[in-house]
Parts: C-alpha cells; structure tokens; sequence
C-alpha cells in the first residue's frame, strides 16, 4: 500500500512554555499581532498574561476577545473585518477548538473574500494568510496541529469545514501550566474527544502505519492518563500528557480521517446541543464493535492500548465486544453520561439516525452501513 503522511506543524512544549510566545512570534517576523480567545479564557487570567508576554517583546497586539462556541461564520467575518482593518500580519489563539478555529477561519478571509462559506471543502488554491501561533488550553481538539477548521452556518443552521493549508498553524505551543484549572467535566469531555479521534483513525479507511503509531500511543496516554486528570485537575505530569495524546490524536487524524463515530456525534451534538466530546463518547464504542467486523486486527491493537485482554483466537464479534466494554469502561470512568441519563427521550434518539447518514462527515465511514443500523446502535447506546 502506498500512503503519504503529512506532520505540518512545528511544536514548543512543556510547563511555562507559553511565556516564549512574544519571542516566538516575533521571530515568525510578526509585528502587529490578533490575538484570538473566548471570555472565559479572559477571565482566567490567560489571556492578559500571553498579551502581556507578547507586548513585553516589542510587538503591538489586537484582541478579538469574542469567540463563541461552534463559532458562527458572521462572528468570524466580522473578526476578519476587523484584522483587515487592523492590517495585522499575525495571528496568536488562545483557547480551545473554538479560539483556533475562528483563528484559522478568520486568517482564511485575511486575503480571501467573505463569507467564509465559499469555502467549505477542501481548498488547494486559496491566498495565503499570516503566520497563526496556537495555544491551546485544553487537551482534546487537536486543532493546533490540523488543517481544518470547523465553522457554523448561520443561513443554514449546519456546521461545515474549512480544509486548506491557509488552516495551518506556523506552532503550536503546548503548555500544561495553562490546563491546569479545566474544569473536570470539560477535562472528560475534551478528553473523550482526543480518544475518538485516536480510535477512529485507527479504523477509517485511510489509516496508515505512521497515523497508527501516534494513535496507539495517543489511545494508551489517554487510557492511563485521562482519569487522573479528571480527579486531580492540578496534576501537571497527567495535563502534560494528555496535552501530548491530544496532539497525537489531531496529527493521526489529519491524516487517516476520522468516521461513523464522528457523523453521529455532529448530529447528536446539533440536534441535542451536546459538548462534541460528550457526544462523541456516547457513539464510540458501539461504533467500534460495528467497526470490527472488517477491522478487527486493528481492534484488537486499540483492545491492547486500552490494557483489555483478548483472547488469542477471538472472533471479530468478541474483539468488538471487548473493545466496547473497555471503551465504555474508560469513558463512565470520568463520569460521560448516557443518552438517556441526558434526559434525551428515545424517539427523539432513534429519529436522528436518517440525518447522521446525511452528515457531510458520513462519506468518509468506511464500511457499508445504512440509517437502520445507525438507528440500531444508538438504541444500543441509549442506556448502556
Ligand atoms: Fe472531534
């Protein structure tokens, strides 16, 4: 088989690594600098120190500080207004998906038309933006190191994505001291969101042996140290290092793609308004029982960075089984709850399963499944 993979995206890591952004962003050549980050970031506190730390370099900084969640394209417009009138020529996010995908989304229109909707899809010919510095403050996107962005369309009440090089980062910064005072039910869901990205780029059709090899080690990073930091937010060795397996994750999937598990929780996420990470834990394991089937050597491997035993002569159905239960597992280990514990009714469940297969992400699964079976899994997942 011959495959091609693409790492894009220098990385500065470790504790107090952000307090090196000014410098770093003005080697980038950078002089006026957007900075990019939600109101909560603000009010932590993060914010201010990285405007500060890039003042403190000699360089001029604007602030968008109004990122909203799923960031709609009439936000993101208007912040590119603003950058363009600014005549910034450089780009620092702070924040979750959010923050780095209105980055990514506003550096699109810096030398490009608006609206942003033109160009969903994959673009190859687009203008190119200025340098993006990412920081991201919690572990679980990946979004500082892909080349999507993710953004809401308002006239059409559906997200859609930005796939270009114009997304792409100059580096990424990843600094655990910053994820420190997650909250934990952001820390679980975040996390969770890491682990499908890992679990279903292992199983899609795009799969190659280098994403497999961040994702196995992106899957057993996450197994061990995902429920530490959902106990104890203030350990710094297990921030670190799911900011490690997020990373990981986010370059396997970049690459190899992620599926099924993905177009479900889109929809699920839109229809119920759940956190994409709750969303994507409630889909994943029944998604990857289904998925060993045709998949079940790369099962098995996931079973195996999960610490799950199989057995040697296991059938496809028993590695599923497996996988399912240690994927479940893992997830009700930091507290993920089920659809019906979501108080969703049933009904309103079974009734999203002809939209998932709608779903743009819905191209990309790699097996022959119809909206029947989907409905079929989500019953399963229901309660479970
Ligand atoms: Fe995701």
């Amino acid at each position: 088989m011959i495959t091609s993979f693409n790492i894009f995206v220098p990385v500065l890591m470790g504790s107090g690594a952000s307090l090196r952004t000014g410098l770093k962003v003005r080697e980038l050549g950078c002089r006026k600098v957007l900075v990019v980050y939600d109101k909560g970031i603000e009010a932590a506190g993060i914010a201010g120190t990285i405007v500060e730390n890039i003042q403190n370099a000699g360089l001029e900084t604007v602030c968008f500080d109004g990122v909203l969640p799923d960031p709609p394209d009439t936000m993101v417009e208007q912040a590119a207004e603003m950058a363009r009138r600014e005549q910034i020529d450089g780009i620092v996010a702070v924040g979750g998906g959010s923050s780095m995908d209105t980055a990514k989304a506003i550096n699109v229109l810096m030398n490009n038309e608006p609206p942003i909707m033109r160009y969903f899809g994959v673009q190859k010919n687009l203008k190119p933006g200025v340098p993006m510095v990412f920081i991201p403050t919690t572990a679980g996107t990946g979004s500082e190191v892909t080349h999507m962005c993710v953004i809401s369309c308002t006239s059409l009440g559906k997200k859609d994505s930005v796939v270009s090089p114009v997304c792409l980062g100059s580096l990424a910064i990843l600094d655990p001291d910053l994820t420190l005072g997650l909250p934990p039910k952001m820390t679980a869901a975040t996390g969770v969101d890491a682990l499908a990205h890992a679990v279903e780029s292992m199983t899609g059709g795009q799969a190659n042996p280098l994403s497999d090899a961040l994702a196995r080690e992106a899957i057993r990073l996450i197994a061990k140290w995902l429920p530490i930091a959902y106990r104890d937010g203030s350990n710094l060795e297990a921030r670190e290092n799911m900011l490690l397996a997020s990373m990981f994750a986010g370059m396997a999937f970049t690459n190899a793609l992620v599926h099924l598990g993905h177009s479900i929780a889109h929809t699920l996420g839109a229809s119920f308004h759940l956190p994409h990470g709750v969303a994507c834990g409630v889909a994943l394991p029944e998604v990857i029982e289904y998925a060993a089937k045709t998949e079940y050597k790369k099962v098995r491997m996931i079973c195996e960075c999960l610490g799950a035993e199989v057995e040697e002569n296991a059938s496809p159905e028993e590695i599923g089984a497996v996988a399912r239960d240690a994927l479940r597992a893992l997830i009700k280990s930091v507290d993920i709850p089920n659809l019906q514990q979501l108080g969703i009714p049933l009904e309103d469940v079974l009734g999203v399963a002809p939209m998932v297969v709608a779903d743009t992400g819905f191209a990309l699964v790699p097996y022959r499944i119809t909206a029947a079976k989907v409905a079929e899994m989500l019953r399963s997942a229901y309660s479970a």
